[in-house]
Parts: C-alpha cells; structure tokens; sequence
C-alpha cells in the first residue's frame, strides 16, 4: 500500500505519519508538503531517513509537480491535509485560503482520477457547519447539518467539501470526508488556541482572549483524530462523510484558566483583547455515526490529553521557540500590536 499524506509537514499531518508508520510498517508513505510557514521538516526528522519513507517539497496546486508525483509513485490512498489553516490569517487574506484549499484540492482530485487510484480522503473540518448557538447545548453538528460558513477559511473548506462530492457523483471518485473538531496535541503551531496560550505563559507574555472567552470548541487529542482517518480510509464507505469529535466541549477562557492552572502560573496574564471578525459562537461534533459504523471512539480524556501536550511544549521548547523567533513575530505584532 503506498499512501501519499499532503500537508503531513504540518501538525495533523505530521502525527498521522507518525501513527501510519507505527502502525502499517509495510506501507510507503509519502509526504507532499509546500513547506509554508505553517509546515516543518524538523517535525518529520524521526522518519526522514526510513526507507518506506519519502518527502517531496511541493505544493498540491502545482499540476506539473503533482502529476510527475502520481506517475513516479502510483499510490494506492491519497490524504489530503494540506490547507491554509487558521482563521484569523484567512480575515486578513483570504487568497492563499482560495487557491491552496479549493484549487489544490481540486488538483489533487485530477490527478487521482488520471492514476486512479482507490480512495482519495479529504481532511475537512467541523467548521463548515458555520456555529451553534451558546444556550441550546442540546444541539449538534451531524453529517446532515447544513453546510453553513462564516470565515474565508471555512467557506474555502466548505467550497473544497463540496468539489470532493462532486468528483464522487460525475466522475465515480472514490473519496470520503472527515469533518472534525478541534485538534490539540504535540507540533501544534503557536499561532493556535492552546500552544500559543502555553507559549506565552512560559515567556510571561500577555494571554489574548478574544471577546468574552466565552465561545465555545470541542476538543480532541490529535491521535484520536489520526485513529478515525486511518479506519475511514480502510474501513469506511465511498461517498460518505464522517463527523469526528469526542463530546469535549469547553469555553477558551476555561481552556486558558487550565493552561494556567497546569503550568502553576497566575491567571493575572490573561488579556480580553478585541474579538474576532465573525467569531464563531460553538462547535460541537456529534459522532454517532463513525461510532456506529466503524467503532470509533476517542481515547484520551481531555485532562490526561493537555497534562501531555503541555509537558511536550516543555520537553521541545526548541521546536516552538524556533518558531516564534522568526517571521512569526511579525505576525504577532500585526494581529496583537494594536488589539
Ligand atoms: P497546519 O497549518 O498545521 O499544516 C498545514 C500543512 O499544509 C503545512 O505543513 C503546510 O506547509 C502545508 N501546506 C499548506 N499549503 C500547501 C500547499 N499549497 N501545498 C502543499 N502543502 C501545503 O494545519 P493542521 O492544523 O495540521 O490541519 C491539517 C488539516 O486538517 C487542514 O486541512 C485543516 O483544515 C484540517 N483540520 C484542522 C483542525 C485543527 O484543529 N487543526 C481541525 C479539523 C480539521
Ligand atoms: P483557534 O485555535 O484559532 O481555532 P478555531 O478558530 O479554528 O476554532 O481558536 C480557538 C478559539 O480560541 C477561537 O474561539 C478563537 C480563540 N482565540 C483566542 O481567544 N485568542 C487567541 O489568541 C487565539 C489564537 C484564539
């Protein structure tokens, strides 16, 4: 079996590498990475050099490049995380979310049909669905919710969703879809919720919370989310979309509060600053149906999940410290100078 995994630089990708080839150590896996500010070679340094593994620097709306991949390699799976990622950076420019999540998508997909190859899965997400309201926790996203969006980013996710299906229904595709909450854990980027608030604590940085800190995000330890990739894509139906979450729902300034509970900090570094454009409200994911069908169910509770991820920030400050050093302070400085 030879699985191309794109975006596998980057913090999901990466660890669903790290769990294929724990897992299937017969399988070629092959990482299709542009290498944006948002991926990392260093992150893959423990599989670089293993013979049924191969990294390629490209980016997925290159055709030339992803074709010549497809002819050279001739995989069997296809895993497409490759994507502009975080919704505050879509705000400012949406562009790039366009052309990486909609047209690569899209790229990828012709390639796919060309080697066809036996499934092609789409890293989606469970923003697509737009938000839920604060005061009705008795509402759900389910596979059936209306595809209802309010970033660039998940409008870009949304509009990708939609061609998947498409290629499905014209051109008999083989695809599937995972739409998930949530992600934390290990080679998260510091640009994020959770390793952002844990890097800022351990340098005595200001802690910015949007708004109120009262929106609300479902979250799930990274690995639970690779275990539902990797059953979708040998188990789960052609065709078919798979929420995935784990029933953890928790408000960022509870989420920050833990942080500095954990790291024994004081809580007087949390900042309010001015809320996001189009802030979404709730997420929460429910996952009946990869449960039932396919026996999926997360494994890390939250509280054993960010006691882990946060030793890791520890044990590997000079992952994210190399990061934050860089062109990331820019960023920093033009998202929160003025806030
Ligand atoms: P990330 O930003 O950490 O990584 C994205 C990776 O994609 C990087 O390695 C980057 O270099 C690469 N990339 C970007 N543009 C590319 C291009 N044009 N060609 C090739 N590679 C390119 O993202 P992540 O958090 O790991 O998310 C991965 C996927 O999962 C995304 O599709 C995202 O929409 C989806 N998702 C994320 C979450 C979450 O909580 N992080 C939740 C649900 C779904
Ligand atoms: P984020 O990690 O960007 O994920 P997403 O917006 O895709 O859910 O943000 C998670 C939540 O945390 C979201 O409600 C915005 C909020 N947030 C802050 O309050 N402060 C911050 O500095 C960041 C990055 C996010």
């Amino acid at each position: 079996m030879t699985i191309i995994v794109t975006g596998g630089a980057g913090f999901i990708g990466s660890n669903f590498i790290f769990h294929i080839l724990k897992k299937y150590p017969d399988y070629r896996v092959i990482c299709l990475d542009k290498l944006t500010y948002a991926g990392n070679l260093s992150t893959l340094k423990s599989v670089l050099d293993k013979p049924n593994f191969r990294f390629v620097k490209a980016d997925i709306c290159d055709r030339a490049a992803v074709y010549q991949l497809f002819e050279e390699e001739k995989p069997d799976v296809v895993v497409n995380f490759a994507a502009e990622s975080h919704v505050d950076r879509s705000i400012e420019d949406p562009g790039i979310f366009l052309q990486t999540n909609i047209i690569g998508t899209a790229t990828l997909m012709d390639a796919c049909r060309k080697y066809k190859i036996k499934r092609f899965h789409q890293v989606s997400t469970d923003e697509v669905y737009g938000d839920l309201p604060l005061d009705r926790p008795d509402l759900f996203f389910t596979e059936n919710t209306p595809i209802h969006t309010s970033s660039p980013y998940s409008s870009s996710k949304a509009s990708a969703d939609l061609l998947v299906l498409a290629y499905y229904r014209t051109y008999g595709l083989p695809v599937s879809i995972s739409r998930c909450s949530n992600n934390y854990g290990p080679y998260h980027f510091p640009e994020k919720l959770i390793p952002l608030m844990i890097a800022n604590a351990l340098n005595h940085k200001p802690l910015p919370v949007y708004g109120t800190g009262e929106n609300v995000r479902d979250w799930l330890y990274v690995e639970d989310h690779c275990k539902a990739i990797d059953l979708i894509i040998h188990k789960g139906r052609v065709g078919e979309v798979y929420n995935v979450g784990g029933h953890n729902e928790m408000t960022n300034i509870d989420i920050v509060k833990l942080i500095c509970k954990e790291l024994h900090m004081s809580e007087s570094l949390i900042t309010y600053v001015s809320d996001r454009k189009g802030h979404d409200l709730r997420y929460a994911i429910d996952p009946t149906k990869i449960h039932n069908e396919l026996g999926w169910l997360p494994e890390t509770k939250f509280a054993d999940g960010i006691k882990k991820t946060i030793q890791w920030y520890l044990d590997n400050r000079e992952w994210w410290e190399t990061i934050i050093s860089g062109e990331y302070q820019n960023y920093y400085e033009k998202m929160y100078g003025n806030r």
